[in-house]
Formats: structure tokens, sequence, C-alpha cells
């Protein structure tokens, strides 16, 4: 059963969090938190259970993936968990040769370049990420009603990375691919949609209450390029989870002169860095979409005084928005200080409390 209606049950609880009603531009008794990378190296008891367990590997052990994914849920009292993994996890799950290298990213063992090198990304099916509906089905049961955030990479950063064989400022390889063979892109872009597609259906079909796409590196695009060569692939992997009716969140680094087309591809909530301010970018998503963000996530190295400074200039740029779900404009960064999470999130639920 679709759990576009309101679901009967124990799910009423997790349906009516705030960050759920805020997705739906549903009023809310305080703004929601959550920041993209909670989880991970800011946390001193993240780095003790991943102590020796590399990156990937500590993405297929559903019992650390739960703990993991619980540990900022525990500490910072913040509105919704994200599902502890990484966007390179379909792509091993298929067979590519691929690893995180710690300090860099993921890297590619032999890149994607040529008509031949296609055949390497197969589809996905639930079997080859069982780790993933595991842990999922014990975080529900964990987090009562704190709802749980899927995600995945969306098919230009995908690409980028397979690409490229690794992360990359100019993306020149991928441009290359892009602007001198579009029909190979669009078959290689088509095919991690569908491989994203059921990736995030796992994640939902074992509880997920909604998913984010992430186009981090998608801004290094000109407008008329992104709706031309990648707007088609990620408006089919929105399409595909519609059915699904929860709340479908896009983000990506950089993109103010895309915010409009990465609502059009099919979000519900656009996530915006930190660069445009919420109310402009509210005009520039246009109505009937909520938005996410967007305090730099640099702010936090700053005086207390100074963090809720930038902090109430976001929540005023806010004010006037239908639906709106706080975050950083980016990641935490892995050197933050945790308490200074802990207090954000303190800070953004007594400052809109209504
Ligand atoms: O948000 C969360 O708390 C969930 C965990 C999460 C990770 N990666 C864990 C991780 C999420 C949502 C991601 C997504 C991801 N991975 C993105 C999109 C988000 C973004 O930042 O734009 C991208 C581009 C990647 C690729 C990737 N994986 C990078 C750039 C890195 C960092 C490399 C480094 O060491 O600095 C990774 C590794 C990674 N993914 C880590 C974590 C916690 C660090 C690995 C470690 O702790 O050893």
């Amino acid at each position: 059963d679709s759990p576009s209606g309101r679901p009967p049950g124990p799910q009423t609880t997790t349906y009516d969090s705030t960050f759920l009603k805020a997705c739906r531009r549903e009023p809310v008794p305080h703004t929601p938190v959550w920041f993209m990378r909670q989880a991970g190296r800011s946390l001193p008891e993240y780095l003790k259970v991943r102590e020796g367990i590399p990156m990937l590997e500590s993405c297929m052990r559903p019992e650390l993936v739960s703990e993991i994914t619980m540990q900022p849920v525990r500490r910072h009292k913040v509105d919704a968990a994200i599902y502890f993994s990484d966007i390179v996890v379909p792509l091993k799950a298929i067979g590519v040769d691929l690893d995180i290298k710690p300090g860099v990213g993921p890297v590619v063992a032999e890149p994607i370049r040529s008509r031949a090198d296609l055949a390497r990304l197969r589809e996905l099916t639930p079997e080859d990420v069982w780790y993933v509906t595991e842990a999922i089905g014990l975080l529900t049961g964990e987090l009562g009603e704190t709802p749980l955030i899927g995600f995945a990479g969306a098919p230009f950063t995908l690409a980028s990375y397979l690409v490229e064989g690794g992360p990359s400022r100019n993306h020149e390889h991928t441009k290359a691919l892009m602007y001198g063979d579009p029909q190979l892109w669009a078959d290689l872009l088509d095919r991690l949609a569908a491989i994203t597609s059921s990736f995030l259906k796992v994640q939902i079909e074992a509880g997920a209450s909604a998913v984010q796409l992430f186009d981090s590196w998608v801004g290094v695009l000109a407008p008329a390029d992104y709706r031309r060569s990648v707007l088609p692939a990620s408006a089919k992997v929105f399409q595909a989870v519609a059915e699904h009716g929860v709340p479908r969140i896009h983000f990506g680094v950089g993109t103010g002169e895309l915010l409009g087309l990465l609502g059009e591809a099919g979000a519900d909530v656009v996530g915006v860095d930190w660069r445009v301010p919420l109310d402009e970018a509210a005009r520039r998503v246009g109505p009937g979409k909520a938005l996410q963000g967007n305090l730099d996530p640099a702010v936090l190295f700053a005086t207390p005084e100074a963090v809720e400074t930038k902090t109430r200039e976001v929540l005023a740029a806010a004010a006037g928005l239908e639906g709106h779900v706080f975050n950083l404009g980016h990641g935490v960064l892995p050197t933050t200080d945790a308490d200074a999470l802990t207090r954000l999130v303190e800070f953004v639920h007594t400052e809109t409390a209504r």
C-alpha cells in the first residue's frame, strides 16, 4: 500500500513528525532540523565504532549502520535521521571496482568512458543490498517516531565519479563525454537513473519515510546544459519513487542558477546551499515546494554568538516560506565541534517555537 495518505497504526506518529509536516508544507510547532553528514567524523562515538573498519565495509554491517545512524539522533536531538551509507554503495553492490579512500573520497579502478564500459553497470536488485533492508528494519524499531531519510547519488554526480575515476575539480572527462557523445552520455545517465531508482525503492520499502537525491557536483553546469543533459535522468528517478508518496528532497552545491530546474526535475523539497538566501531561493524555485537549508557549515567554527547571529539570518529569510527544513548549506565538516551542532538544534527549536 502507498503511504501517501495517512497510514494507519504506529506509522501515524512518524507521519505527524515536524520534519515530514514541513516537507509537506503543513504548519509545524517548530522548524525541524537535521544536518547533511550528521553521522560521521565530527562525533567521537563515530570514530570509536569505525576504528579499523574501512568505510565501505562499515556500510555493509547492519548493526553498525544502525548504531551510526542513531548516534546524531541521540546526541543532537535532530528531527530526522539519515541512513548511514555513501552514494557509491549501490555501484559497489553491482560489482563496480571502487573504494573510498580516507581524506580523498570515492576512487574507481577503471573509469567508464566508452560504450563497452556501460556493460559494467547492470541493474541493482534488492538482494544486492540485503544489508540495507536489514539495517533499516533495525532502525525503524529504534527510531520510534523520528523519520528516517533514505538517500542516493543523482545520475550526474555518480557519473562524475565513474567517468573521472575519482573526485574532480573541473570534471573535464565528464564534460567531454557529455558534450562529445550525447547519446552515450544519455545512456550512461539512464543506467544510473535505474540503479538509483531501485536503490531508493529498497530504502522506502524497508521503512525510509523521505528520500534525498544528492546531485552534489551538478552546480558546475550551466542551466541549459543541465536541462538538456541531466534533468531528464534525474526526473526519471523522482518519477520512479513518486508512487510511494514520500517526500523527495533534491540537493546540490553551488546550484543557485539551477534551483528552479532542481524543483522541476520532480522534487517536493529543494535543498539550498549557503550562497543564496532562502527568500530569494523561494522566488527561484517557485510555489508548491518546501526548502531545506542553509547555514554555511563553516559558520560553526565561529563563536557561539556569531553562530546565533548567522542562524537568525537564515530563519529571518525563511520566515515567509511555506515549509522550511533547517539544515546546513552542505555537509557537516569533519572537524566541527559536536557541541556546536547540539546547541544549534536547540537554538533553532526555541527560536521558531510557535
Ligand atoms: O549524512 C550522513 O550523515 C549520512 C552519511 C553520508 C556519507 N556520505 C558518509 C560518508 C552521506 C549522505 C554521504 C553522501 C555522499 N558521499 C555525497 C553526497 C553528499 C555531499 O557531501 O555532497 C558525496 C559527494 C559522497 C562521496 C564521498 N564519500 C566523499 C566526498 C567522501 C569524503 C572523503 C573524505 O574522507 O573526506 C566520502 C566518504 C564518506 N562518506 C565518509 C562518510 C562518513 C568519510 C569516511 C570516513 O569516516 O572514514
